[in-house]
């Protein structure tokens, strides 16, 4: 079980004092959100409402984080939107708690290929109750346990979405665990065992290793016998995830010659989310028949907006990959987004299937999401700034019923009116967001 501790304050590396709940234990996507997205939106009074929840008295309509522009923390608000209905084939969820992904804070920015239009809302896993099922929906029934992918739009009280990407839960599974599960686990698991064939006594470089997947790509690691594991991780984590590493290195040091002096041969499979300069120091460290996927460009995100600089920089610093010298050389490129595979490619039974042999492992008691801390929805913006200050170790979570954290006096989340007023005040709101907030 993961122990929920007291409410504890935090000091995010960026310098950002939080209160949060912490657990320490181990183009055309976002068509749904934005069609029923209304410009008559209403902002919740945040200060208003204890329970969040209560609020909702009116069963037609919803609660959900709105994206409503590409830039800064201050596109997001919390807006009341129309309740949606399941289509033929979909499940209609009460949503208890979503995952919230370093993807996210890219799709945020606008710094994706074919990024959808907004406004939209974000969000592409949540976990909680089936409350009503279309036609055409066998094996579900209301009151099943549930976590489930969706094409954007999982940040809301209620999503419906397609049988095809629901998974039923374990009993002994929380809401938050289920929503920390299934993107970080399904995609490690996928790129370790399907994409590279990890198999006894090989060895792993993974970068972010106290990240969300970086904690699952090192308990699927564990599983397996013998697997060595070189992380990289900013020095605050190590001694929090030591544990699930073999080597850990310093992220700002190079990690290269590091690696090599414990293992001179390199490394069988080089996970990099990082890409730039990374993607050539992942090919340098690979031994023969070895495996390099790129499977994340975190690189790009260098502040809270997208910089076109850093996005030059990181494709100017790829390494051009030669396919003669990848055949002299034996060695395996390979990428992989489980988004695209599940939305774009129809690849849902790959996916169905692992998350089949991930929920046995967690049966087994062999791996365990590692839950980094519970955030209401009005607080999407602060949890966002902790990953954007590198303080998260495992996953952060949108916890549905969960109240806002008391803020202070001139605390910048308190939403305006829609409209004119709000764009005027978002300047001053862009100050207020960095003053600490505690309770
Ligand atoms: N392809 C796929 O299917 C797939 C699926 C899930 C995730 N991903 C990718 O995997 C990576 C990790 O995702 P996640 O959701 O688990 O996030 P995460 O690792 O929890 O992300 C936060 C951590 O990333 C590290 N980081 C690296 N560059 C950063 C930057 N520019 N700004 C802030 N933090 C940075 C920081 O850790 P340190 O400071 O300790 O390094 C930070 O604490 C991301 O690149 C994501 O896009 C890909």
């Amino acid at each position: 079980m993961v122990v929920q501790q007291e409410q504890q304050r935090a000091q995010s590396p960026g310098g950002l004092q939080q209160t949060v709940r912490l657990y320490t234990s181990p183009s055309d996507m976002a068509k749904e959100g934005t069609e029923i997205a209304e410009e008559t939106e209403q902002m919740i009074d945040q200060k208003e409402p204890d329970n969040p929840v209560s609020a909702v008295v009116d069963s037609k309509e919803m609660r959900a984080v709105l994206l409503t522009g590409f830039g800064g923390l201050n596109k997001l608000k919390v807006t009341k939107k129309p309740m949606p209905e399941p289509q033929r084939g979909e499940v209609k969820i009460r949503v208890k708690a979503c995952g919230l992904n370093f993807l996210d804070l890219m799709v945020r920015q606008g710094n994706i290929d074919n990024p959808p239009k907004t406004p939209l809302v974000p969000g592409f896993e949540c976990a909680g109750i089936v409350e009503s099922v279309g036609e055409n929906t066998e094996g579900f029934e209301i009151g099943d346990r549930v976590m489930a992918f969706v094409n954007y739009s999982a940040w809301a009280e209620v999503v419906c979405t397609p049988l095809d990407f629901v998974h039923k839960i374990p009993d002994d599974m929380t809401f938050p665990e289920a929503a920390a599960f299934s993107m970080n686990f399904v995609a490690a698991y996928m790129m370790l065992f399907e994409v590279a064939n990890l198999r006894e006594g090989m060895s792993v470089l993974v970068h972010s290793a106290g990240g969300a997947v970086g904690q699952a790509v090192a308990q699927l690691c564990s599983t397996v016998p013998n697997v060595t594991v070189f992380g990289t991780a900013s020095p605050f984590k190590h001694e929090a995830i030591q544990h699930s590493v073999t080597h850990l290195f310093d992220r700002n040091l190079d990690y290269v010659p590091e690696v090599k002096k414990i293992s001179p041969d390199g490394v069988d499979i080089v996970l990099d989310c990082l890409c730039g300069e990374n993607t050539g120091k992942g090919l340098t460290l690979l031994k023969p028949m070895g495996t390099y996927i790129l499977y994340g460009s975190s690189n790009m995100v260098t502040g809270e907006t997208k910089s076109f600089f850093s996005f030059a920089k990181s494709w100017w610093q790829v390494e051009k990959v030669n396919p003669i010298k990848l055949y002299e050389e034996n060695k395996v490129i390979a990428g992989f987004s489980l988004l695209n595979l599940l939305f774009k490619q129809g690849g849902c039974n790959q996916v169905k299937a692992a998350v089949q042999k991930l929920l046995s492992l967690y049966e087994q008691k062999k791996i365990k999401p590692v839950v980094d801390s519970l955030w209401a929805l009005e607080e999407v913006k602060e949890a966002m700034q902790r990953i954007h200050d590198r303080g998260n170790i495992g996953k952060l979570i949108l916890d549905v019923e969960k109240s806002p954290t008391p803020l202070m006096a001139n605390d910048s989340t308190e939403t305006s009116e829609a409209g004119e007023e709000e764009e005027e005040q978002e300047e001053d709101n862009d100050n207020k967001e960095r003053m600490p907030f505690i309770q």
